[in-house]
């Protein structure tokens, strides 16, 4: 019977634990056996115990839990190449062939990697004697299905990512908690959310929310921006507005890639708006907590799709990514959607602010 792997790399993101339950299913229902890999490539490069059989009940109840259940590790020995002959020989020696990883476009990436070594890396197994020629036999292609879990919906090619929405539900909660207050005291808040290159958390927050102003990296503010900004508070303020909000995505900057902090224009509203204000930095709490309704429902329709990608996969398919489209499920080309999100970055780098719009697909008129 056909062994499915499945793991869950990089930041954790609610909807992860829906993925694992929903491969687990899927591969059982289809007759096949499913292996939970701990703690993401730690538990390759590791083995033992950190590779264990799901069964059906296992996953019992994982649909709504946020976090990782299965754990997760940014793992510098897969990085390296003998980490991955590590991680092969832990693969064959448990007969598993297929792996499932729900991650970051870098966990994905490093997954392909490690797709394309593997011919390389089983001979070597058998060059030097870890392995023999019969053991390595049945195994001799990799499958790879990339499923992507952030919280900050940053990958190209999908139009969600596992654990965005539950995120953006929690900002906005946590937003119109700060209201009450800044309305109580007719305060100014700036809020400072995640988003290391992407401000769609940042942007749908403050539209979501009736924010004052917004910062995303990939249109930062023109020269000027901080009297434009205090105009549009001011303004707000005269036709009778308690309270000022300012959402800062963590990755923000201006024109010339100079980062603005919260605190900087904390300082604006104090002192060139005599607003008494304050930094509310949510951190850790967006990317915790229960999966909302989208990210249980996209979860399991992904998580049956990569089963379905492994069990038709060739040794010629191309590593695909299971990704969301006009609310289609689909199964896309992980390394082009990685290049596409990495062309993302390059035009913010090379401050081709709309290039990074156009490739986000967002239409911004001033
Ligand atoms: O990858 C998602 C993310 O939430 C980013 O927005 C943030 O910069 C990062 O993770 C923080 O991750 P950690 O604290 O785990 O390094």
């Amino acid at each position: 019977r056909r062994r499915i792997g499945v793991m869950t790399s990089g930041g954790d993101s609610p909807g992860m634990n829906g993925a694992v339950r929903a491969v687990v299913r899927m591969s059982i229902h289809m007759g096949c056996e499913a292996y939970a890999i701990y703690e993401g490539y730690e538990g390759l490069v590791q083995g033992g115990d950190l590779i264990k059989e799901m069964k059906w009940e296992d996953v019992r109840g994982w649909l709504s839990r946020g976090g990782t259940l299965i754990g997760t590790a940014r793992c510098m020995p897969f990085k390296e190449r003998w980490g991955r002959l590590k991680a092969a020989k832990n693969m064959i020696l448990r007969g598993i062939d297929a792996l499932i990883i729900c991650g970051g476009d870098g966990s994905l990436t490093g997954a392909d990697l490690f797709r394309s070594e593997w011919p390389g890396l089983i001979k070597e197994l058998v060059d030097t004697k870890e392995l023999t020629q019969e053991q390595i036999e049945p195994y001799k292609h990799l499958n790879i299905v990339g499923l992507v879990g952030s919280i900050d919906n940053d990958m190209s090619g999908t139009d969600a990512t596992i654990g965005c929405y539950s995120s953006l539900e929690r900002i906005c909660s946590a937003v119109d908690d700060v209201f009450d207050t800044a309305a109580s005291h007719q305060r100014g808040f700036v809020i400072e959310v995640m988003g290391r290159h992407c401000g769609w958390l940042a942007l749908m927050a403050s539209i979501a929310t009736g924010a004052d102003f917004v910062f995303i990296p990939e249109k930062p503010p023109r020269v000027g921006w901080e009297d434009q900004m205090c105009d549009i508070i001011k303004k707000h303020r005269s036709r009778g507005k308690r309270r000022s909000i300012v959402i800062i995505a963590e990755g923000a900057h201006d024109e010339n890639l100079k980062k603005i902090t919260a605190n900087h224009v904390k300082d604006l509203l104090s002192n060139k708006l005599n607003l008494d204000t304050r930094v509310t930095v949510l951190g850790h709490t967006q990317r915790g907590g229960q999966a909302c309704f989208y990210d249980r429902w996209l979860s399991t329709l992904q998580g049956v799709e990569a089963v379905n990608a492994v069990l038709e996969a060739t040794p010629e398919t191309p590593t695909p990514v299971i990704t969301i489209r006009e609310n289609k499920i689909e199964r896309s080309n992980l390394m082009e959607a990685v290049a596409l999100t990495k062309s993302v970055t390059a035009a913010i780098e090379a401050r081709d602010f709309d290039k990074a719009m156009q490739l986000r697909d967002v239409e911004f008129k001033e």
